[in-house]
């Protein structure tokens, strides 16, 4: 039997989306506001799942303090209130789309959890755009 528990979290960031390849107009053409010279935010909404098996001793998959915890230390405390393309070293010759957020953020994840698990990350953008990883 395998099932999988989430962990929403929350962070704010900011980023400009662009190629320093590029100049400004073809940015701005293909990234739109998001390549905003000047940056923006966005309020980042996650959703962690872990898929494993249930300890029959426990009851648990995992457990969810250690998962708070472990996206405190490594998302939250990493992202929050950042700006992603100045001030997070993963992201100094990355562009930081959800895609590749999200895919940052597995990756941080994923080298603390035990090899028994399947980790899927989830990442809202805004309301509407969001992105699955599972690796
Ligand atoms: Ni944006």
């Amino acid at each position: 039997m395998s099932l999988t528990v989430y962990r929403k979290a929350h962070f704010n960031a900011a980023h400009r989306l662009y190629r320093k390849d590029w100049d400004d107009s073809r940015n701005e053409q293909v990234f739109g506001k998001c390549s905003n010279p000047n940056y923006h935010g966005h309020n980042y909404e996650l959703e962690v799942g872990v898929t494993g098996s249930v300890d029959p001793e426990t009851g648990f998959l995992i457990d969810m303090e250690l998962l708070k915890k472990l996206i405190r230390e490594e998302v939250e405390e990493a992202l929050d209130h950042k700006n992603l393309n100045v001030e997070v070293p993963e992201f100094a010759n990355l562009n930081p789309t959800m895609e590749n957020i999200a895919r940052v953020i597995w990756d941080k994840l994923r080298k603390h959890l035990d090899d028994k698990f399947e980790l899927s990350v989830k990442l809202y953008e805004t309301p509407r755009n969001f992105v699955l990883y599972t690796g």
